[in-house]
This record gives structure tokens, C-alpha cells and sequence, in this order.
């Protein structure tokens, strides 16, 4: 079985940490890897979830099995923070744990291919490279739609709405909540207004990636979209990652959430989607949820997690400011929408070989496709980080 392997193919992004581990300017700044860094360049532990860590050596009482479903407390605070724990969607929806937001699709994908194989899955272009290879080997066909112009830094919607004319009863359309993964740029709540109108003029089901949610405006705007879209379609699933905004990244937190025309359907089409969870995983990991479902259910502690989210948020957006700034300026292009667009990424019009350019001479890492992670960037490197890329583009 191992004697003929060829050579694996590389990862794109986990290629990019090894180049980057092997890079010995003291000078290199690392933009590759979606992970948050702070001011100072760290990717630390939130103390909400340090002082949640404590308070569970102290007081857990078992490691018991749950059920495949993963911790209760942790899938209804995670329902709640998405739909609002008031609203009539919380009420027909029901949420599945998973080992992380990659779980969450994968669960997805597994469950749509069960109980319906011939659907298509729409996905973006560009957009996160792991939607390619999860849901085709769920044995699901893909489809691209167009979403981004990386000249303008704009949403391509009138093309991205023209292509999704091609949406077939039962296929999926899938979106991302907020903070696009690789491009920073949102739709507008008038556009998702629209593209609810598509989902339920072709049948279609919406699946949504909630990998940023709190990186763009704030806990409540962020979920915004997603809110309005399930108040409008009858069916949606919800992808959720506590990876970035609990800063739990290697934990594996993320659930997926199946909302339903009532509560009934909700309750069923959970208990049918629960044995895709058992033969995957059998159970999801539970300390990460643990920590999650403890903040979110202590008031002093959600609160503290609050401040430290909106802390990560604001700096990410003075991040994007003072990079659109300084970019324009260096280069006489107009790169305003970094400054608009929202989340950690943003998606540059820039050719493999600047990409080069920039890790070589100037020591700066981004991926190959052009993605670039400002949430690695510090106020300190801005000013270097700028010039490198317009030095790179004018190349
Ligand atoms: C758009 C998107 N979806 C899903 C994920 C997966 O998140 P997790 O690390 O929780 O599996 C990511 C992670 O980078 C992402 O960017």
C-alpha cells in the first residue's frame, strides 16, 4: 500500500509555516496562518478562558462520556449566541458539537450526502481552500460562484447573483456569515435579503461558515446576517468555530447548528444527523466547549471574554486603517476597502512571483493566492510591511 506513494501534495498554508519557520531574518513578519496576533506579536491564552481553565480543575467532577452530540450547556449557549435566545429561529433550531469550525463542515457535508447525494454544493471563489476538499469527499459536487474582485477589494454581486440562477432544488448555497475567508469583504443585509430570495425561489439550503464571528463589528452585528437569512428561509445550517474568537484554536470547539421550519423537524433532522457524529468522531472534545459553556454562562466572565474580544476587534480595525493608509500612499493605488472590509483577511491583486518577492527580500509571508492575515500585522511593522508590498507590486 506505501511502497509506490508519489510525493504528497504540498498544503498551501502549512507549507507556509515551514517556510516561514525557516526564514532567520529577525526582521520576518508572518501573515500567512489564520491565527490572531496581538500587539506585541503573540497568539496568547484569553484570561476569561485561563480563569475558566481554573474554575474547571477545580471543580469538574467527571470525564465521563457524553453523548455524540458533545456538551449540552455548550451547544445551547452556542444556538443562542447565533439566532438570539429569544427569537422564534432559536426555537427551530437545534446545535450538534464539533471538533472545531473543520468538524462542523465536515458533519455537514457527511449529513447532506446522507440524506441527499445528488445536491450540489455552491461555494464562493475565493473562499476558505478546505471548502474545496470537504465536501467533494463527502462524494458532494461542487460548484463556484463568482464573489470577489481583488482590484476593486468589492463583492462581485451582481455576477456572483447571476450564477446562483443556476441553484437546483436541494442544492446548497453556501455563505460566509461575516469576515470572508480570504477577502475581508462582506455582502450587505439588503444583499442577503436577496439571496434569501434566491435560497427560497430555487429551493435552495443555506449553509453558513461562522468562522469570525465577533471579529467584524461585534458579537451582535456579526450575527446580523445570519439572523435575517434564517428568519427568511425555512431551512439553514450553521457552521460555527470557536477557534479565533475564544482564541481556542488547537482545542477544537465548533458546532453545527440545524435550523428547521418548527421545532419538530429541528428535533429530528439533530437526532438524524447525531450518528454522522458517532461514526466520525464518536464524540467531539470536550474541554474547549467546557471552558465556552462556562464563560458564556458566568456573567462576570463573559463580560471579562467580551472586552477581550472587542479588544482583538478594535485592533485588527486600526490595523486595517493604518495599512490602507500607508499602502495608498506608498503606492499611488487606492486601497481604501482594507479599511472597509472586516475580519482578519484580506485578499490582494498580486501575481506568485511578488508573493516571492515579498518573503525573499523583504522577509513579509503571505500565501501564495494573495491572502494576507492583518491580525499578524503590529503597529510596528505596518510602516515596513506597506512599503514591502508596494515595492512587490511595482516589481
Ligand atoms: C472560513 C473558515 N471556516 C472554517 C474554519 C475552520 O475553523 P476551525 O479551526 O475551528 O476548524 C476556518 C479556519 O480558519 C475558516 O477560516
Amino acid at each position: 500500500m506505501f511502497s509506490n506513494l508519489p510525493e504528497p501534495p504540498a498544503d498551501p498554508i502549512l507549507g507556509m509555516a515551514q517556510l516561514f519557520a525557516a526564514d532567520t531574518s529577525p526582521e520576518k513578519v508572518d501573515l500567512g496562518i489564520g491565527v490572531y496576533h496581538d500587539a506585541e506579536g503573540l497568539a496568547g491564552v484569553l484570561s476569561s478562558v485561563k480563569a475558566a481553565e481554573r474554575w474547571l480543575l477545580e471543580n469538574q467532577q467527571s470525564k465521563k462520556y457524553y453523548s455524540s452530540s458533545g456538551n449540552a450547556e455548550f451547544n445551547d449557549r452556542t444556538r443562542a449566541m447565533l439566532l438570539g435566545p429569544d427569537s422564534a429561529e432559536f426555537q427551530r433550531a437545534r446545535t450538534i458539537q464539533t471538533p472545531g469550525g473543520t468538524g462542523a463542515l465536515k458533519l455537514a457535508a457527511d449529513y447532506i450526502w446522507s440524506l441527499a447525494p445528488q445536491a450540489r454544493v455552491f461555494i464562493p471563489t475565493p473562499t476558505w481552500a478546505n471548502h474545496n476538499a470537504i465536501f467533494p469527499r463527502a462524494g458532494l459536487e461542487l460548484v463556484r460562484y463568482p464573489y470577489y474582485d481583488p482590484t476593486s477589494g468589492q463583492v462581485l454581486f451582481d455576477r456572483m447573483v447571476e450564477a446562483l440562477g443556476d441553484l437546483r432544488a436541494g442544492d446548497i448555497l453556501l455563505l460566509h456569515g461575516c469576515c470572508h475567508n480570504p477577502t475581508g469583504a462582506d455582502l450587505t443585509l439588503d444583499q442577503w435579503r436577496e439571496v434569501a430570495a434566491i435560497a427560497n425561489r430555487h429551493g435552495a439550503l443555506p449553509l453558513i461558515d461562522m468562522a469570525y464571528m465577533g471579529f467584524g463589528e461585534g458579537l451582535e452585528e456579526d450575527a446580523a446576517a445570519v439572523r435575517l437569512l434564517a428568519s427568511l428561509v425555512p431551512e439553514v445550517m450553521i457552521a460555527s468555530s470557536n477557534s479565533k474568537n475564544f482564541a481556542l484554536y488547537r482545542e477544537r470547539v465548533g458546532a453545527l447548528t440545524i435550523i428547521a421550519a418548527d421545532e419538530g423537524q429541528a428535533i429530528r433532522a439533530h437526532a438524524h444527523a447525531v450518528p454522522q457524529a458517532r461514526s466520525n468522531w464518536s464524540m467531539p472534545p470536550d474541554h474547549g466547549a467546557a471552558v465556552v459553556a462556562h464563560i458564556l454562562s458566568t456573567p462576570e466572565l463573559k463580560t471579562q471574554w467580551e472586552g477581550e474580544l472587542a479588544e482583538m476587534r478594535d485592533r485588527v480595525t486600526g490595523i486595517r486603517r493604518a495599512l490602507a493608509e500607508q499602502l495608498s500612499s506608498n503606492s499611488g493605488r487606492d486601497f481604501s476597502f482594507i479599511a472597509h472590509q472586516r475580519g482578519m483577511f484580506t485578499q490582494l491583486d498580486i501575481g506568485s512571483d511578488a508573493v516571492k518577492v515579498l518573503r525573499s527580500r523583504h522577509h513579509v509571508h503571505i500565501t501564495g493566492s494573495g491572502r494576507m492575515n492583518v491580525a499578524g500585522l503590529t503597529g510596528g511593522n505596518v510602516p515596513m510591511v506597506a512599503r514591502a508590498i508596494s515595492q512587490a507590486l511595482a516589481a
